[in-house]
C-alpha cells in the first residue's frame, strides 16, 4: 500500500491519472477542509497508470460523485469505517449533466451568458454530450469542466 489507510470516508480508486485534477474539480475537493490525500501515477493493470484520492470523513451522495463517471469511468468508490471497506460501488454516468461542463461550440449562448450548461448524454460507453441550447456535441475528449 503506497498511501496510508484511512478510518472513515471514501476512497476513490481506477482514476485515470491524466484525469485526477479534472475529477478533483468537479468534486469541489479544492475547497473542502477535512484531510484529503492523493496518490497518482501509480501502476494499474487496467488503466496504465491510475489516481486515487482518499477523503477521511467526507461520504458522496450517489448523484454527485456520478459527476466523475465523465472523466473516470472505470472509477470504484470504497466506504470506509473504523478502517475496513464496508461497500464497494461503481460510477455511473448520469442521463443528464447539468453545471459543470462547458459547451465546446465557441458560439453557444452558454459561453457568452451567465447560463448554467445543461447536456443530455446520447452515450454512456464512449461519453457523447448533446448540448440542451445549441445541439453541439461533445465527445469524451473533449470534455472541458468549468
Ligand atoms: N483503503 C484505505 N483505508 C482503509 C481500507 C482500505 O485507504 N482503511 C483503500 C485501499 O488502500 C484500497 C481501497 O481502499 O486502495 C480498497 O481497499 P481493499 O478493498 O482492501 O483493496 P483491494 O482488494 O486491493 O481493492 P480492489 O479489489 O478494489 O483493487
Ligand atoms: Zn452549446
Amino acid at each position: 500500500m503506497k498511501v496510508s489507510a484511512i478510518k472513515d470516508g471514501t476512497v476513490i480508486d481506477h482514476i485515470p491519472a491524466k484525469n485526477l485534477f479534472k475529477a478533483i474539480s468537479i468534486l469541489g475537493l479544492d475547497k473542502i477542509d477535512t484531510q484529503i490525500t492523493f496518490g497518482t501515477n501509480l501502476e494499474s493493470k487496467r488503466l496504465g497508470s491510475k489516481a486515487i484520492i482518499k477523503l477521511s470523513d467526507v461520504f458522496f451522495r450517489d448523484e454527485d460523485i456520478n459527476k466523475i463517471a465523465l472523466v473516470a469511468p472505470l472509477a470504484n468508490l470504497n466506504i470506509i469505517r473504523n478502517y475496513e471497506v464496508i461497500e464497494k460501488r461503481s460510477v455511473v454516468v448520469p442521463d443528464q449533466i447539468i453545471g459543470f461542463v462547458k459547451c465546446y461550440n465557441p458560439q453557444c449562448i452558454t459561453n457568452h451568458e451567465e447560463i448554467t450548461s445543461r447536456f443530455q448524454v446520447i452515450s454512456k460507453s464512449e461519453v457523447t454530450l448533446r448540448c440542451c441550447y445549441c445541439e453541439k456535441l461533445v465527445f469524451q475528449e473533449d470534455i472541458d469542466i468549468r
